[in-house]
């Protein structure tokens, strides 16, 4: 008989008996495998050592649950979801499919994470498009600022605006409902980035009037790395251009295989719905990881992990202010995500500083300069003292710091 294992409890890690670090606060990076997570990866693998392809209808399945449930996460209708490989792979594939005009406007994000940029930039160069750069720091604080830059760039008529849920660096979260809406009265597209977002802050694509969004797995949705859900609006998805369909994109394509001869064409309509880009095999050890991961998100409730996480930041940060630390977290609860990012104090070196950290068991990384926490519904407040214990004695140890 498989062992009971523990529910998911905000607060409580015993789901994760791995987990080196005494304090993992690296879930903007890459999130562990819970026991649910492997123990469901170890189940299909099972199942296709036994059966090979045998195991594919159940895959299957568990692929279209799987799709439900993300949709769910983010407002959408299960039919406009596409499963691709990564969150760069969803940006590539709406960037090269949008039914483009020569000269159309694309405003991107500087301060971005690359992944939503470095696909406008090819679209760019592939179908003469125009690129216009707003500032992500200018979201932050007040909100003026940012959407008034993104109204003046919208009145020179811009297409699609790419814009991150969450800046991954300084974990500003985006006012996605605020920009929608410009969006929508400026007749533009909304794309989101949502891979710092979705999990730990509610997104609907229906209340933000998001266009398309792309989402990577294996941060906030605890899931591996290798797969990811590109979301495009219904009446969207129906006007792009199947530039990067395969075999698997055709209404009808696995008929051929499965019902006689006479089914191998090659004239089948594209789907024109956002799984035009499942186009061959899918990952479907990793659909196990996923679902695996969800389903203690949905049962926990992403407004709940939000608030569990603010708490342990707010703790957090107040522990490294009083230690001189500057944070980069929005004072607005609004712009707030599962991100503290936080500038050592003057003579501290954030190389040498963040090495103590690791050394003492405190999983965090450097993204762009700065000191990031990322904790998640596993994290327990009464982490805090040690990660502040290990914050002293790594500067006071002093060696290393200048
Ligand atoms: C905002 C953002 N987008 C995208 C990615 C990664 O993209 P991909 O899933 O394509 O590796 C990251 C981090 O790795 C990120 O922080």
């Amino acid at each position: 008989m498989e062992p009971t294992l523990p529910s998911p409890r905000l607060g409580d890690r015993s789901l994760f008996p791995a987990l080196e670090a005494r304090a993992y606060l690296n879930h903007a990076a890459i999130s562990p495998p819970s026991q649910r997570v492997q123990a469901a990866v170890v189940e299909l693998m099972s199942r296709y050592a036994a059966q090979g392809v045998g195991a594919l209808s159940h895959s299957l399945e568990q692929r279209e649950r799987l799709r439900q449930r993300l949709a769910a996460l983010v407002g959408a209708a299960p039919d406009e979801l596409g499963y691709v490989a990564n969150t760069t792979a969803g940006v590539r594939a709406v960037a090269l499919c949008v039914p483009w005009r020569a000269r159309d406007r694309v405003v991107l994000l500087d301060g971005e994470f690359p992944a939503n940029v470095t696909p406008w930039q090819r679209a760019a160069e592939l179908f003469g498009l125009r690129l216009s750069w707003l500032r992500a720091q200018d979201f932050f604080g007040s909100l003026g600022a940012g959407l008034q830059t993104l109204e003046d760039a919208l009145r020179l008529g811009a297409r699609m605006v790419a814009v991150s849920a969450v800046q991954f660096q300084t974990g500003l979260r985006m006012p996605l409902a605020e920009i929608g809406a410009l969006c929508r009265a400026h007749g533009a597209e909304l794309f989101v980035d949502a891979i710092q977002g979705c999990g730990v802050v509610p997104i609907d694509v229906e209340a933000m009037q998001i266009d398309y969004l792309s989402c990577g797995s294996h941060k906030w949705l605890m899931g591996l790395e290798g797969v990811a859900f590109v979301y495009a609006r219904r009446e969207r998805a129906a006007a792009l251009r199947p530039v990067v369909a395969g075999w698997l994109s055709h209404e009808e394509g696995l008929r051929f295989l499965f019902e006689g001869a006479g089914h191998l064409r090659y004239d089948r309509p594209i789907r024109a719905r956002a799984d035009l880009v499942e186009g061959g095999a899918t990952p479907n050890i990793l659909f196990a990881a996923l679902e695996a991961s969800v389903e203690p998100i949905a049962a926990l409730g992403v407004p709940a992990i939000l608030e569990h996480v603010g708490a342990y930041d707010d703790a957090l940060e107040r522990g490294l202010l009083e230690r001189g630390f500057g944070s980069e977290r929005s004072p607005i609860p609004a712009q707030r995500s599962g991100i503290l990012a936080v500038q050592p104090p003057a003579g501290v070196e954030l190389g040498p500083l963040h090495q103590g950290l690791q050394q003492r068991g405190i999983a965090c990384t450097t993204p762009d300069g700065r000191l990031r926490f990322a904790p998640h519904w596993p994290n327990s407040l009464t982490e805090i003292d040690a990660v502040l214990a290990a914050v002293d004695e790594t500067i006071a140890s002093g060696a290393r710091l200048t």
